[in-house]
Protein backbone atom coordinates (compact mmCIF):
# COMPACT_ATOMS: atom_id res chain seq x y z
CA UNK A 1 0.00 0.00 0.00
CA UNK A 2 1.60 3.04 -0.88
CA UNK A 3 0.70 6.34 1.39
CA UNK A 4 1.55 9.51 0.85
CA UNK A 5 4.51 10.87 2.46
CA UNK A 6 5.15 13.74 4.91
CA UNK A 7 7.12 15.96 4.24
CA UNK A 8 9.86 17.82 7.30
CA UNK A 9 7.83 20.51 7.41
CA UNK A 10 4.61 18.47 8.34
CA UNK A 11 6.50 16.73 11.61
CA UNK A 12 4.53 17.45 14.49
CA UNK A 13 8.30 17.81 16.17
CA UNK A 14 9.39 21.03 14.08
CA UNK A 15 6.73 23.18 15.80
CA UNK A 16 8.92 23.16 18.73
CA UNK A 17 12.42 22.98 16.40
CA UNK A 18 12.16 25.15 13.65
CA UNK A 19 9.71 27.97 16.05
CA UNK A 20 10.80 31.39 15.06
CA UNK A 21 12.88 33.37 16.99
CA UNK A 22 13.92 33.01 20.91
CA UNK A 23 11.70 30.17 20.83
CA UNK A 24 13.33 27.75 18.55
CA UNK A 25 16.63 28.92 19.93
CA UNK A 26 15.85 28.06 23.77
CA UNK A 27 14.63 23.95 22.44
CA UNK A 28 18.08 23.36 20.87
CA UNK A 29 19.65 25.08 23.56
CA UNK A 30 17.86 22.56 25.36
CA UNK A 31 18.73 19.83 23.23
CA UNK A 32 22.29 20.82 23.54
CA UNK A 33 22.40 20.47 27.34
CA UNK A 34 20.98 16.94 26.87
CA UNK A 35 24.42 16.16 24.72
CA UNK A 36 22.76 15.93 21.44
CA UNK A 37 23.97 18.10 18.13
CA UNK A 38 21.18 19.58 15.82
CA UNK A 39 22.18 16.80 13.24
CA UNK A 40 21.49 14.12 15.68
CA UNK A 41 17.32 15.57 15.76
CA UNK A 42 16.99 18.04 13.30
CA UNK A 43 14.60 17.43 10.31
CA UNK A 44 13.98 13.65 11.87
CA UNK A 45 10.91 12.30 12.94
CA UNK A 46 11.44 12.45 17.26
CA UNK A 47 10.52 9.03 17.99
CA UNK A 48 8.70 8.55 21.95
CA UNK A 49 9.65 5.47 23.64
CA UNK A 50 6.57 5.36 26.16
CA UNK A 51 8.04 2.79 28.54
CA UNK A 52 6.19 1.37 31.65
CA UNK A 53 9.19 -0.36 33.13
CA UNK A 54 9.69 -0.48 36.69
CA UNK A 55 12.00 -2.15 39.83
CA UNK A 56 8.27 -2.96 40.72
CA UNK A 57 7.17 -4.49 37.30
CA UNK A 58 9.17 -7.65 37.90
CA UNK A 59 7.21 -8.77 33.91
CA UNK A 60 8.96 -6.23 32.55
CA UNK A 61 12.20 -6.46 33.98
CA UNK A 62 13.99 -6.92 30.21
CA UNK A 63 12.96 -3.21 28.91
CA UNK A 64 15.92 -1.82 29.93
CA UNK A 65 17.76 -3.66 27.52
CA UNK A 66 14.89 -3.44 25.03
CA UNK A 67 14.63 0.32 24.92
CA UNK A 68 18.44 0.13 23.56
CA UNK A 69 17.10 -2.28 21.25
CA UNK A 70 14.42 -0.06 20.03
CA UNK A 71 16.99 3.18 20.09
CA UNK A 72 19.40 1.19 17.75
CA UNK A 73 16.22 0.60 15.22
CA UNK A 74 14.53 4.39 15.59
CA UNK A 75 18.44 5.72 14.84
CA UNK A 76 19.13 3.33 11.77
CA UNK A 77 16.10 4.21 10.32
CA UNK A 78 16.73 7.64 10.54
CA UNK A 79 15.04 9.07 13.27
CA UNK A 80 15.56 10.39 16.72
CA UNK A 81 14.78 8.06 19.88
CA UNK A 82 13.32 10.29 23.53
CA UNK A 83 12.57 7.69 26.19
CA UNK A 84 9.27 8.86 27.80
CA UNK A 85 9.02 6.86 31.80
CA UNK A 86 5.29 5.72 32.27
CA UNK A 87 3.46 4.40 35.34
CA UNK A 88 4.16 0.71 35.39
CA UNK A 89 1.23 -0.50 36.71
CA UNK A 90 2.24 -3.60 37.79
CA UNK A 91 -0.50 -6.33 38.23
CA UNK A 92 1.08 -7.72 40.76
CA UNK A 93 1.60 -4.57 43.44
CA UNK A 94 0.13 -1.97 41.98
CA UNK A 95 -3.10 -1.52 44.76
CA UNK A 96 -6.05 -1.10 44.78
CA UNK A 97 -6.48 -2.14 41.76
CA UNK A 98 -4.57 -2.08 38.58
CA UNK A 99 -7.68 -1.38 36.55
CA UNK A 100 -8.04 1.83 38.72
CA UNK A 101 -4.58 3.13 37.19
CA UNK A 102 -5.53 2.25 33.46
CA UNK A 103 -7.48 5.23 32.68
CA UNK A 104 -4.62 7.11 34.53
CA UNK A 105 -1.38 5.53 32.53
CA UNK A 106 -3.82 6.12 29.41
CA UNK A 107 -4.20 10.25 30.40
CA UNK A 108 -0.49 9.88 30.92
CA UNK A 109 0.39 8.63 27.72
CA UNK A 110 -2.15 10.49 25.56
CA UNK A 111 -1.12 14.37 27.72
CA UNK A 112 2.77 13.01 27.48
CA UNK A 113 2.64 12.56 23.76
CA UNK A 114 0.25 16.05 22.75
CA UNK A 115 2.47 18.07 25.64
CA UNK A 116 5.68 17.16 24.01
CA UNK A 117 7.62 17.10 20.52
CA UNK A 118 6.54 13.56 19.45
CA UNK A 119 6.13 12.54 16.08
CA UNK A 120 5.16 9.16 16.51
CA UNK A 121 5.36 6.52 19.43
CA UNK A 122 7.17 2.99 20.19
CA UNK A 123 4.96 1.98 22.58
CA UNK A 124 6.16 -0.73 25.37
CA UNK A 125 3.67 -2.60 27.96
CA UNK A 126 2.35 -6.37 28.05
CA UNK A 127 1.23 -6.93 31.68
CA UNK A 128 -2.38 -6.40 32.37
CA UNK A 129 -3.79 -2.75 31.69
CA UNK A 130 -0.48 -1.75 30.20
CA UNK A 131 -1.44 -2.62 26.76
CA UNK A 132 -5.06 -0.94 26.87
CA UNK A 133 -4.08 1.69 29.05
CA UNK A 134 -0.84 2.57 26.17
CA UNK A 135 -3.16 1.87 23.21
CA UNK A 136 -6.00 4.32 24.87
CA UNK A 137 -3.42 6.87 24.97
CA UNK A 138 -1.83 6.60 21.69
CA UNK A 139 -5.10 6.57 19.86
CA UNK A 140 -6.30 9.32 21.51
CA UNK A 141 -3.32 11.48 21.03
CA UNK A 142 -3.51 10.83 16.88
CA UNK A 143 0.05 9.89 16.28
CA UNK A 144 1.46 6.89 14.53
CA UNK A 145 2.00 4.12 16.92
CA UNK A 146 3.59 0.87 16.94
CA UNK A 147 3.22 -1.47 20.03
CA UNK A 148 6.29 -3.98 21.53
CA UNK A 149 4.51 -6.39 23.58
CA UNK A 150 6.75 -7.24 26.42
CA UNK A 151 6.42 -11.30 25.74
CA UNK A 152 5.82 -14.15 28.14
CA UNK A 153 7.76 -15.40 30.36
CA UNK A 154 9.33 -18.64 29.88
CA UNK A 155 7.63 -22.59 30.40
CA UNK A 156 7.43 -23.68 34.52
CA UNK A 157 8.26 -27.02 35.36
CA UNK A 158 7.52 -28.44 38.79
CA UNK A 159 7.91 -32.23 39.22
CA UNK A 160 7.75 -32.51 35.29
CA UNK A 161 4.65 -30.73 35.04
CA UNK A 162 4.53 -27.59 33.10
CA UNK A 163 3.16 -24.62 35.63
CA UNK A 164 1.71 -21.30 34.58
CA UNK A 165 1.49 -18.28 36.20
CA UNK A 166 -1.47 -17.77 37.83
CA UNK A 167 -3.51 -20.93 36.49
CA UNK A 168 -1.09 -23.13 38.29
CA UNK A 169 -0.79 -21.29 41.22
CA UNK A 170 -4.70 -21.03 41.82
CA UNK A 171 -4.55 -25.28 41.83
CA UNK A 172 -1.94 -25.49 43.75
CA UNK A 173 -3.25 -22.96 46.37
CA UNK A 174 -6.76 -24.92 47.00
CA UNK A 175 -4.84 -27.94 47.13
CA UNK A 176 -2.31 -26.69 50.32
CA UNK A 177 -5.85 -24.89 51.42
CA UNK A 178 -7.35 -28.71 51.19
CA UNK A 179 -4.21 -30.36 53.20
CA UNK A 180 -3.07 -32.11 50.08
CA UNK A 181 0.26 -30.22 49.48
CA UNK A 182 2.79 -28.63 52.21
CA UNK A 183 3.41 -24.94 52.98
CA UNK A 184 7.09 -25.71 51.48
CA UNK A 185 5.55 -27.98 48.29
CA UNK A 186 3.52 -24.73 47.50
CA UNK A 187 5.61 -22.31 47.43
CA UNK A 188 8.33 -23.89 45.72
CA UNK A 189 6.21 -25.06 42.97
CA UNK A 190 4.59 -21.62 42.86
CA UNK A 191 8.32 -19.94 42.42
CA UNK A 192 8.34 -22.03 38.95
CA UNK A 193 5.66 -19.88 37.52
CA UNK A 194 7.58 -17.14 37.22
CA UNK A 195 11.29 -18.02 35.96
CA UNK A 196 12.08 -14.93 33.94
CA UNK A 197 11.43 -11.51 32.52
CA UNK A 198 8.14 -11.28 30.82
CA UNK A 199 4.56 -11.60 31.05
CA UNK A 200 2.14 -14.32 32.63
CA UNK A 201 3.09 -17.08 30.36
CA UNK A 202 -0.97 -18.68 30.31
CA UNK A 203 -4.06 -17.19 27.71
CA UNK A 204 -4.45 -14.55 30.65
CA UNK A 205 -5.15 -11.41 30.55
CA UNK A 206 -1.63 -9.97 29.56
CA UNK A 207 -1.26 -12.82 26.72
CA UNK A 208 -5.08 -12.14 25.34
CA UNK A 209 -4.33 -8.11 25.42
CA UNK A 210 -0.98 -8.14 23.04
CA UNK A 211 -2.89 -11.05 21.04
CA UNK A 212 -5.44 -8.90 20.47
CA UNK A 213 -3.49 -5.72 19.77
CA UNK A 214 -1.24 -7.88 17.77
CA UNK A 215 -4.16 -8.77 15.31
CA UNK A 216 -5.38 -5.41 15.26
CA UNK A 217 -2.32 -4.14 13.36
CA UNK A 218 -0.63 -2.39 16.28
CA UNK A 219 2.73 -4.61 16.48
CA UNK A 220 4.45 -5.90 13.64
CA UNK A 221 3.40 -9.51 12.78
CA UNK A 222 3.32 -12.11 15.43
CA UNK A 223 5.17 -10.14 18.26
CA UNK A 224 2.79 -11.39 20.92
CA UNK A 225 4.30 -14.49 20.67
CA UNK A 226 7.95 -13.98 20.98
CA UNK A 227 9.11 -15.34 24.82
CA UNK A 228 10.37 -12.04 26.27
CA UNK A 229 13.89 -13.30 27.01
CA UNK A 230 14.30 -14.94 23.56
CA UNK A 231 17.33 -13.08 21.00
CA UNK A 232 14.05 -13.07 18.74
CA UNK A 233 12.45 -10.36 20.71
CA UNK A 234 15.29 -8.48 20.50
CA UNK A 235 15.46 -8.35 17.18
CA UNK A 236 11.55 -7.43 17.00
CA UNK A 237 12.19 -4.57 19.41
CA UNK A 238 14.82 -3.23 17.06
CA UNK A 239 12.74 -4.30 13.99
CA UNK A 240 9.63 -1.75 15.35
CA UNK A 241 11.97 1.24 16.21
CA UNK A 242 12.78 1.05 12.16
CA UNK A 243 9.34 0.75 11.58
CA UNK A 244 8.06 3.54 13.44
CA UNK A 245 10.23 5.87 11.82
CA UNK A 246 8.51 5.05 8.60
CA UNK A 247 5.33 5.16 10.04
CA UNK A 248 5.80 8.83 10.62
CA UNK A 249 6.77 9.62 7.33
CA UNK A 250 3.71 7.27 6.19
CA UNK A 251 1.57 8.97 8.86
CA UNK A 252 -0.30 6.01 9.43
CA UNK A 253 -1.91 5.97 13.03
CA UNK A 254 -3.97 3.97 14.75
CA UNK A 255 -7.02 5.49 13.62
CA UNK A 256 -6.24 4.60 10.23
CA UNK A 257 -5.10 0.76 11.09
CA UNK A 258 -7.91 -0.03 13.88
CA UNK A 259 -11.35 -0.50 11.61
CA UNK A 260 -14.69 -2.10 12.13
CA UNK A 261 -12.99 -5.01 10.40
CA UNK A 262 -9.84 -4.89 11.91
CA UNK A 263 -12.19 -5.12 15.71
CA UNK A 264 -14.25 -7.86 14.41
CA UNK A 265 -11.12 -9.92 14.15
CA UNK A 266 -10.29 -9.40 16.97
CA UNK A 267 -13.32 -10.70 19.08
CA UNK A 268 -13.28 -13.42 16.79
CA UNK A 269 -9.39 -13.98 17.32
CA UNK A 270 -10.43 -13.70 21.06
CA UNK A 271 -12.94 -16.88 20.75
CA UNK A 272 -10.35 -19.09 19.49
CA UNK A 273 -7.83 -18.32 21.81
CA UNK A 274 -10.18 -18.72 24.79
CA UNK A 275 -8.94 -15.27 25.43
CA UNK A 276 -9.48 -13.57 29.20
CA UNK A 277 -12.80 -12.40 29.67
CA UNK A 278 -10.91 -8.89 31.00
CA UNK A 279 -10.29 -8.58 26.75
CA UNK A 280 -14.31 -7.38 27.06
CA UNK A 281 -13.63 -4.39 28.74
CA UNK A 282 -10.83 -3.39 27.46
CA UNK A 283 -11.28 -3.94 23.74
CA UNK A 284 -14.56 -1.97 24.19
CA UNK A 285 -12.76 1.10 25.67
CA UNK A 286 -9.75 0.65 23.12
CA UNK A 287 -12.60 1.12 20.32
CA UNK A 288 -14.61 3.96 21.83
CA UNK A 289 -11.36 6.05 21.89
CA UNK A 290 -11.20 5.36 18.08
CA UNK A 291 -14.86 6.46 18.00
CA UNK A 292 -16.15 2.64 16.99
CA UNK A 293 -18.32 1.26 18.28
CA UNK A 294 -17.91 -2.65 19.80
CA UNK A 295 -20.77 -4.15 22.28
CA UNK A 296 -20.98 -7.30 24.35
CA UNK A 297 -23.54 -8.38 21.97
CA UNK A 298 -20.92 -8.29 19.77
CA UNK A 299 -18.58 -10.74 21.45
CA UNK A 300 -21.54 -12.70 21.80
CA UNK A 301 -22.31 -13.27 18.14
CA UNK A 302 -18.77 -14.15 17.73
CA UNK A 303 -18.99 -16.80 20.51
CA UNK A 304 -20.87 -18.76 18.09
CA UNK A 305 -19.02 -18.77 15.26
CA UNK A 306 -15.53 -20.11 16.04
CA UNK A 307 -13.98 -22.54 18.34
CA UNK A 308 -11.00 -22.88 20.88
CA UNK A 309 -8.09 -23.82 18.72
CA UNK A 310 -5.80 -22.71 20.98
CA UNK A 311 -4.53 -25.14 23.58
CA UNK A 312 -3.93 -23.07 26.02
CA UNK A 313 -3.77 -22.85 30.39
CA UNK A 314 -6.59 -21.64 31.16
CA UNK A 315 -8.88 -23.90 29.56
CA UNK A 316 -6.19 -25.97 27.78
CA UNK A 317 -2.64 -27.48 28.92
CA UNK A 318 -0.11 -25.78 27.12
CA UNK A 319 1.67 -22.79 27.78
CA UNK A 320 3.03 -19.36 25.74
CA UNK A 321 6.51 -20.80 25.06
CA UNK A 322 5.03 -23.92 23.09
CA UNK A 323 2.32 -21.63 21.44
CA UNK A 324 5.28 -19.63 20.26
CA UNK A 325 7.40 -22.94 19.31
CA UNK A 326 4.04 -24.82 17.45
CA UNK A 327 4.15 -21.32 15.17
CA UNK A 328 2.11 -18.33 17.56
CA UNK A 329 -0.15 -16.43 16.69
CA UNK A 330 0.16 -15.75 12.63
CA UNK A 331 0.38 -19.52 12.56
CA UNK A 332 -3.36 -19.61 14.52
CA UNK A 333 -4.97 -16.75 12.43
CA UNK A 334 -3.71 -18.98 9.27
CA UNK A 335 -5.86 -21.53 10.61
CA UNK A 336 -8.98 -19.85 11.79
CA UNK A 337 -8.47 -17.57 8.12
CA UNK A 338 -11.95 -18.48 7.11
CA UNK A 339 -13.28 -16.44 9.92
CA UNK A 340 -11.16 -13.18 8.91
CA UNK A 341 -11.09 -10.33 7.29
CA UNK A 342 -7.63 -10.56 5.60
CA UNK A 343 -7.54 -7.11 3.72
CA UNK A 344 -7.34 -5.36 7.29
CA UNK A 345 -4.16 -3.16 7.30
CA UNK A 346 -1.47 -3.71 9.77
CA UNK A 347 1.70 -1.42 11.02
CA UNK A 348 3.88 -2.64 8.35
CA UNK A 349 2.02 -1.49 6.14
CA UNK A 350 0.84 -5.37 4.44
CA UNK A 351 -2.51 -6.41 5.40
CA UNK A 352 -3.43 -8.93 7.78
CA UNK A 353 -3.59 -11.89 4.78
CA UNK A 354 -0.39 -10.76 3.51
CA UNK A 355 0.87 -11.30 7.27
CA UNK A 356 -0.18 -14.96 7.64
CA UNK A 357 0.07 -16.11 4.35
CA UNK A 358 1.95 -19.62 4.76
CA UNK A 359 2.48 -19.21 8.52
CA UNK A 360 2.70 -23.11 9.17
CA UNK A 361 1.61 -24.98 12.67
CA UNK A 362 4.30 -27.28 14.08
CA UNK A 363 2.11 -28.63 16.40
CA UNK A 364 -1.47 -29.75 15.53
CA UNK A 365 -2.08 -30.33 19.39
CA UNK A 366 -0.99 -26.83 20.91
CA UNK A 367 -2.86 -25.08 17.63
CA UNK A 368 -5.89 -27.44 17.02
CA UNK A 369 -7.06 -27.61 13.19
CA UNK A 370 -10.69 -26.44 13.18
CA UNK A 371 -12.11 -30.12 12.93
CA UNK A 372 -10.32 -30.93 16.09
CA UNK A 373 -10.74 -27.58 18.53
CA UNK A 374 -10.50 -27.88 22.27
CA UNK A 375 -13.91 -26.48 22.57
CA UNK A 376 -16.14 -26.59 19.93
CA UNK A 377 -17.24 -23.12 20.05
CA UNK A 378 -15.85 -19.39 21.23
CA UNK A 379 -14.72 -19.59 25.12
CA UNK A 380 -16.46 -16.67 26.16
CA UNK A 381 -20.39 -16.26 26.75
CA UNK A 382 -22.15 -13.03 27.07
CA UNK A 383 -25.50 -13.35 30.02
CA UNK A 384 -28.27 -11.36 30.44
CA UNK A 385 -31.55 -11.49 33.05
CA UNK A 386 -33.05 -9.83 35.94
CA UNK A 387 -29.44 -10.12 37.85
CA UNK A 388 -27.73 -8.30 35.09
CA UNK A 389 -29.76 -6.68 32.83
CA UNK A 390 -26.63 -4.73 30.95
CA UNK A 391 -24.41 -8.00 30.85
CA UNK A 392 -22.78 -10.29 32.64
CA UNK A 393 -19.57 -12.52 31.07
CA UNK A 394 -18.84 -16.33 31.78
CA UNK A 395 -15.50 -18.14 30.76
CA UNK A 396 -17.22 -21.42 29.54
CA UNK A 397 -14.29 -23.37 28.57
CA UNK A 398 -13.03 -22.72 31.79
CA UNK A 399 -15.87 -23.79 33.55
CA UNK A 400 -17.35 -27.32 35.13
CA UNK A 401 -19.75 -28.60 32.36
CA UNK A 402 -22.42 -29.81 34.53
CA UNK A 403 -22.68 -26.46 36.59
CA UNK A 404 -23.44 -24.49 33.06
CA UNK A 405 -26.99 -25.32 33.88
CA UNK A 406 -27.59 -24.63 37.49
CA UNK A 407 -30.03 -23.71 40.23
CA UNK A 408 -28.94 -23.32 43.76
CA UNK A 409 -29.44 -21.06 46.55
CA UNK A 410 -27.43 -17.97 47.32
CA UNK A 411 -24.60 -17.11 49.69
CA UNK A 412 -24.60 -13.58 49.82
CA UNK A 413 -21.55 -11.87 51.31
CA UNK A 414 -21.54 -7.54 51.61
CA UNK A 415 -17.79 -7.68 50.25
CA UNK A 416 -14.24 -8.80 50.29
CA UNK A 417 -13.82 -8.32 53.81
CA UNK A 418 -17.24 -10.38 54.75
CA UNK A 419 -16.14 -13.20 52.28
CA UNK A 420 -12.60 -13.51 53.54
CA UNK A 421 -14.32 -13.61 57.18
CA UNK A 422 -17.12 -16.08 56.80
CA UNK A 423 -15.48 -18.11 53.61
CA UNK A 424 -14.09 -21.35 55.61
CA UNK A 425 -16.37 -21.15 58.52
CA UNK A 426 -18.51 -24.30 58.27
CA UNK A 427 -21.01 -22.65 59.88
CA UNK A 428 -21.75 -20.87 56.38
CA UNK A 429 -23.70 -24.24 55.11
CA UNK A 430 -22.27 -24.06 51.90
CA UNK A 431 -23.07 -27.19 50.02
CA UNK A 432 -21.80 -28.00 46.41
CA UNK A 433 -24.83 -26.60 44.87
CA UNK A 434 -25.18 -23.40 47.14
CA UNK A 435 -24.40 -20.09 44.66
CA UNK A 436 -21.83 -17.95 45.98
CA UNK A 437 -22.56 -13.95 45.35
CA UNK A 438 -19.76 -11.78 45.83
CA UNK A 439 -20.69 -7.52 46.16
CA UNK A 440 -18.85 -4.26 46.30
CA UNK A 441 -16.79 -5.72 43.90
CA UNK A 442 -17.27 -3.75 40.58
CA UNK A 443 -15.87 -0.62 39.23
CA UNK A 444 -17.16 2.07 41.63
CA UNK A 445 -17.37 -0.62 44.02
CA UNK A 446 -14.37 -2.30 45.52
CA UNK A 447 -13.00 0.45 43.92
CA UNK A 448 -11.03 -0.71 40.39
CA UNK A 449 -13.33 -3.74 39.57
CA UNK A 450 -10.52 -6.38 41.30
CA UNK A 451 -9.79 -9.80 39.99
CA UNK A 452 -11.99 -11.42 42.93
CA UNK A 453 -14.65 -13.13 40.63
CA UNK A 454 -12.88 -16.23 41.27
CA UNK A 455 -14.39 -16.48 44.60
CA UNK A 456 -11.72 -19.14 46.98
CA UNK A 457 -14.28 -22.38 47.84
CA UNK A 458 -15.19 -22.62 51.08
CA UNK A 459 -12.48 -24.98 52.97
CA UNK A 460 -14.68 -27.83 53.95
CA UNK A 461 -15.81 -28.57 50.50
CA UNK A 462 -12.44 -28.13 49.36
CA UNK A 463 -11.47 -31.23 51.89
CA UNK A 464 -14.76 -32.94 50.22
CA UNK A 465 -12.94 -33.18 46.82
CA UNK A 466 -15.30 -29.95 45.81
CA UNK A 467 -13.05 -27.81 42.94
CA UNK A 468 -15.56 -26.09 41.55
CA UNK A 469 -19.07 -23.73 42.40
CA UNK A 470 -20.92 -21.25 40.63
CA UNK A 471 -19.92 -17.92 41.70
CA UNK A 472 -21.42 -14.62 40.95
CA UNK A 473 -19.90 -10.99 41.38
CA UNK A 474 -19.56 -7.67 39.99
CA UNK A 475 -15.98 -8.21 39.88
CA UNK A 476 -13.53 -9.12 36.98
CA UNK A 477 -11.33 -12.31 37.05
CA UNK A 478 -8.01 -12.84 36.60
CA UNK A 479 -7.51 -14.47 32.71
CA UNK A 480 -5.43 -17.23 34.22
CA UNK A 481 -8.55 -18.32 36.46
CA UNK A 482 -11.02 -20.67 35.78
CA UNK A 483 -13.85 -22.22 37.37
CA UNK A 484 -17.91 -21.48 36.46
CA UNK A 485 -17.70 -17.73 37.64
CA UNK A 486 -20.32 -15.53 36.16
CA UNK A 487 -18.29 -11.91 35.95
CA UNK A 488 -18.65 -8.10 35.47
CA UNK A 489 -22.20 -8.04 36.38
CA UNK A 490 -23.45 -4.72 35.10
CA UNK A 491 -24.60 -2.39 36.45
CA UNK A 492 -22.66 -3.18 39.48
CA UNK A 493 -24.25 -3.48 43.28
CA UNK A 494 -22.77 -0.13 44.50
CA UNK A 495 -25.17 1.82 41.79
CA UNK A 496 -27.64 -0.13 42.76
CA UNK A 497 -27.50 -3.06 40.29
CA UNK A 498 -29.89 -6.00 41.05
CA UNK A 499 -26.60 -7.93 42.64
CA UNK A 500 -27.17 -5.50 45.71
CA UNK A 501 -30.54 -6.65 46.25
CA UNK A 502 -30.03 -10.63 46.35
CA UNK A 503 -30.33 -11.93 49.60
CA UNK A 504 -28.98 -15.23 51.08
CA UNK A 505 -31.29 -18.43 50.02
CA UNK A 506 -32.74 -16.89 46.85
CA UNK A 507 -32.89 -19.31 44.66
CA UNK A 508 -30.14 -17.71 41.27
CA UNK A 509 -30.46 -19.96 37.92
CA UNK A 510 -27.61 -19.47 35.28
CA UNK A 511 -28.56 -21.20 32.10
CA UNK A 512 -25.61 -21.05 29.71
CA UNK A 513 -27.35 -22.57 26.90
CA UNK A 514 -29.85 -19.68 27.45
CA UNK A 515 -27.09 -17.07 28.00
CA UNK A 516 -28.99 -16.06 31.08
CA UNK A 517 -28.97 -15.37 34.77
CA UNK A 518 -31.48 -14.93 36.68
CA UNK A 519 -32.67 -14.08 40.67
CA UNK A 520 -35.96 -16.50 40.84
CA UNK A 521 -37.38 -13.84 43.22
CA UNK A 522 -41.19 -11.86 41.99
CA UNK A 523 -40.55 -8.52 40.77
CA UNK A 524 -42.82 -6.88 43.24
CA UNK A 525 -40.49 -8.17 46.35
CA UNK A 526 -37.87 -6.76 44.29
CA UNK A 527 -39.08 -3.82 44.10
CA UNK A 528 -39.43 -3.68 47.72
CA UNK A 529 -36.14 -4.43 48.15
CA UNK A 530 -34.79 -1.96 45.76
CA UNK A 531 -36.78 0.50 47.49
CA UNK A 532 -35.25 0.44 51.02
CA UNK A 533 -31.61 0.28 49.60
CA UNK A 534 -29.08 2.52 50.47
CA UNK A 535 -25.82 3.56 48.60
CA UNK A 536 -23.00 2.91 50.86
CA UNK A 537 -20.39 5.95 51.61
CA UNK A 538 -18.07 6.73 48.91
CA UNK A 539 -14.54 5.58 49.29
CA UNK A 540 -13.32 8.96 48.29
CA UNK A 541 -13.96 12.56 49.03
CA UNK A 542 -10.95 14.02 47.66
CA UNK A 543 -7.46 13.09 44.73
CA UNK A 544 -7.58 10.64 41.82
CA UNK A 545 -10.04 8.45 43.72
CA UNK A 546 -12.40 10.88 43.66
CA UNK A 547 -11.90 11.89 40.13
CA UNK A 548 -11.99 7.97 39.38
CA UNK A 549 -15.16 7.69 41.03
CA UNK A 550 -16.98 9.96 39.51
CA UNK A 551 -16.18 9.20 36.11
CA UNK A 552 -16.03 5.81 35.29
CA UNK A 553 -18.21 3.96 33.38
CA UNK A 554 -19.74 0.20 33.73
CA UNK A 555 -18.42 -2.45 32.63
CA UNK A 556 -20.63 -2.62 29.52
CA UNK A 557 -19.14 0.47 28.32
CA UNK A 558 -15.50 -0.58 29.00
CA UNK A 559 -14.95 1.18 32.31
CA UNK A 560 -12.72 4.30 30.74
CA UNK A 561 -13.98 7.80 31.85
CA UNK A 562 -16.42 9.21 30.55
CA UNK A 563 -14.63 12.53 29.92
CA UNK A 564 -12.18 10.66 27.75
CA UNK A 565 -14.50 8.29 26.24
CA UNK A 566 -16.16 10.95 24.11
CA UNK A 567 -15.41 12.76 20.90
CA UNK A 568 -14.62 15.85 21.38
CA UNK A 569 -11.92 18.47 20.50
CA UNK A 570 -8.37 18.39 22.41
CA UNK A 571 -5.90 21.66 21.18
CA UNK A 572 -2.79 20.69 19.85
CA UNK A 573 -0.61 23.07 22.40
CA UNK A 574 0.53 26.70 21.52
CA UNK A 575 4.33 26.19 21.69
CA UNK A 576 6.70 29.11 23.56
FE1 LIG B 1 2.39 -9.06 34.86
FE2 LIG B 1 0.75 -11.32 34.86
S1 LIG B 1 1.58 -10.20 36.57
S2 LIG B 1 1.49 -10.14 33.22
Amino acid sequence: MTRKRKTVAELRSQRWFSAPGATGVHKHRRMKQGGFAPADYEDKPVIGILSTWSDFNTCHAHFPQRIEDVKRGVWEAGGFPVVIPMQSVSESFVRPTSMMYRNFLAMEAEEAIRSQPVDGVVLMGGCDKTTPGLVMGAASAGVPAIYVPAGPLLNGYWRGERMGAGSSTWKTEADYRAGRLTREEWVASGDTTARSAGTCNTMGTASTMTSLTDVLGLTLPGASSIPAVDAAHQRMAALSGRRIVEMVWEDLKPTDIVTPASLRNAVITDMALSGSTNSLIHLVAMARRLHLDLSLADFGKASEGVPVVANLMPSGKYLMEDFYFAGGLTALLNVIREHLDLSCVTANGKTLGENIEGAEVFDHDVIRPLDNPVYGSGGLIVLTGNLAPRGAVLKRSAATPELLSHTGPAIVFENRKDMMARIDDPKLGATADSVLVLRDAGPVGAPGMPEWGMLPIPKPLLEKGVRDMVRISDARMSGTSYGTCVLHVCPESRVGGPLALVKTGDLIRLDAEKRSIDILVDEAELERRRAAWKPPAPHYTRGYGELYSQHVLQADEGCDFDFLARAGVTEEPEVH
